[in-house]
């Protein structure tokens, strides 16, 4: 179940928040006193409530927006009971001074903004002491561990326990505290309107995570990056899982770099099966791996982590991904065909083959001499293309084209050879630099291919000069796509559908960026 928290200054709109919840499916909403400006009208809010509430007035010293006097805080809470109110929060020395009475359930409740202090299991036997229905531990995660400490705690102990982590790095434990044990989580009624750190809106954990249907079993999947930004993998991973009926959730974690060796040693007790590896992780993954795609160990990087009992084994689907796109630009191959590609992924052992509608004989120019670039390298080399790579910082591409063995070019002189593919493997053009190109339209011809990496958004000014000037494109799209259907494969075994993540990645980006 899922508590959201509706923090509004007018009683009439917290009225018509708590009205839309339960239209949408709220089962549990956390009235936040605190918020309501001037004199709180209880009867009102008690009476005209369409679904069970707790009850929860926040000092500022718990985080809370309280103004009155401790007195008229505790009568608030105390007419609550009186009234019957369903739940009501109330921190330790609340609960200290306020008994129970009647059919109300006692949430105690303790906050720290600062940290997960190391005794949270003393924290919590302190809470129990004080007959409690359900116990409530929030606290600031500092790294990714500090959510794991908190939901083996919500697992480990007799009283139903809501334990969650805030800030961005305490994502993880909101998303999943119910498959540890925990009778609910909290949510925000809309992403605008945070309560809380590191929250989630209602819509969020429903649409995105399907809160609800994650339990005890539920497989973890995810990605780690640092920063996690607006990761749109959560959204196109938990769509192809529901509609394949899959029992897994797939969790945004955000993992600094030096918290990155723990989390690797902390998957198993996630229960993590398989994750995403993105900035700025993909090379640094390597020593953890037990085993590996051998186009890992060329490209020096591991975009995708299966675990198997004590075996980390680490694929690279971005240069499968981004090889498919290329050849779709050239061939026309117009669908990837996953299982026929799958065949090599899968088997570890297994040299990916230059097909046999190869790149012999053709150039390709990349631009930008970063990780993408470095897998395109592998892909294009190995189906025989002559590759020539360009960065703005020349020895940046000198360093790529001498260990992947392939040519560079300064980036001043990229437009003084004639190439059959443009790859742009740089972030320029991305949202909000729609109007910025690496490559000048003069000199893009209509026999080129040109395949933009960058896909928010998918219509970047190269590809519509391209497009302008009779060449054939590939947009980022296709790639995020690609190798997300590989990874989706790697992880559970089965296929997801092409257009499904497609449509949903489309539809999140949006018309407005595109
Ligand atoms: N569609 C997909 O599925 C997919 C997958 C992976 C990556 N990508 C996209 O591909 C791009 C590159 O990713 P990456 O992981 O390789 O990044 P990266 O390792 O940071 O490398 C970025 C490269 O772009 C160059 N660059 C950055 N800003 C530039 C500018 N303003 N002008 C010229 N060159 C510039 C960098 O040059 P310096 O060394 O001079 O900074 C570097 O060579 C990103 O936009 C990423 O979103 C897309």
């Amino acid at each position: 179940m899922i508590c959201v928290s509706i923090g509004r200054g007018r009683h009439r709109h917290v009225i018509a928040e708590h009205r839309h919840l339960v239209s949408q499916g709220a089962k549990l909403v956390e009235l936040r006193l605190d918020y309501i400006n001037g004199k709180i009208n209880l009867k009102r809010l008690m009476t005209e409530r369409p679904c069970p509430i707790v009850l929860t007035i926040r000092r500022d010293i718990d985080g809370g927006k309280w103004k009155g006097t401790e007195q008229e805080r505790h009568m608030l809470l105390r007419a609550a009971i009186v009234d019957g109110v369903d739940y009501v929060d109330l921190e330790e020395d609340t609960a200290k001074a306020i008994g129970r009475y009647g059919k109300t359930k006692r949430i105690v409740s303790y906050h720290d903004f600062r940290q997960t202090p190391d005794d949270l299991a003393a924290i919590h036997a302190r809470l129990a002491a004080l007959d409690p229905d359900i116990i409530k531990i929030t606290t600031m995660a500092n790294s990714p561990h500090d959510n794991l400490r908190m939901m083996q705690l919500v697992q480990s102990v007799k009283v139903p326990t809501v334990g969650m982590c805030m800030g961005d790095l305490g994502t993880p434990s909101r998303i999943l505290c119910g498959r540890f044990g925990a009778p609910f989580t909290y949510a925000s009624f809309h992403h605008e309107r945070l309560l809380a750190p590191g929250q989630l809106s209602f819509e969020e954990m429903n649409s995105v995570y399907h809160y609800d249907k994650i339990d005890a079993q539920t497989t973890v999947l995810g990605v780690i990056a640092d920063p996690i930004g607006h990761s749109l993998s959560p959204l196109v991973h938990n769509t192809a899982l529901r509609q394949a009926g899959i029992n897994a959730v797939y969790v945004p974690f955000r993992v600094p770099a030096e918290h990155l060796d723990q989390f690797l040693t902390d998957a198993k007790q996630w229960g993590i099966r398989g994750l995403s590896v993105t900035i700025p992780h993909k090379e640094a993954v390597l020593k953890r791996l037990t085993k590996f795609d051998p186009a890992v160990k060329a490209i020096g990087a591991a975009n995708t982590l299966v675990f198997e009992g004590d075996e980390i084994i680490g694929y690279n689907t971005d240069f499968r991904a981004a090889l498919e796109s290329v050849l779709r630009g050239v061939h026309s191959i117009h669908r990837l065909d996953v299982d026929e590609h799958l065949a090599s992924v899968q088997s570890v052992a297994a040299e990916h083959q230059p097909t046999e509608d190869g790149l012999q004989g053709k150039t390709a120019l990349l631009l930008g001499a970063g990780g993408a670039a470095r897998a395109m390298v592998y892909g294009l080399k190995k189906n025989g293309a002559k590759v020539v790579v360009s960065s703005r910082t020349l020895k940046r591409a000198q360093q790529l084209a001498q260990t992947m063995g392939c040519d560079c070019i300064d980036w001043n002189n990229r437009h003084a050879i004639s190439p059959d593919i443009v790859v742009n493997c740089t972030p320029v053009g991305m949202h909000p630099n729609v109007d910025e190109t690496p490559y000048a339209r003069g000199h893009l011809r209509s026999q080129v291919v040109v395949f933009d990496m960058v896909y928010n958004p998918e219509n970047t000014l190269l590809i519509k000069e391209a497009k302008a000037q009779g060449c054939s494109v590939v947009t980022g799209i296709e790639m995020f796509v690609r190798q997300a259907l590989l990874q989706f494969k790697l992880f559970t075994g089965q296929n997801a559908s092409w257009e499904l993540m497609r449509d949903t990645l489309k539809r999140a980006i949006g018309p407005a960026k595109a």
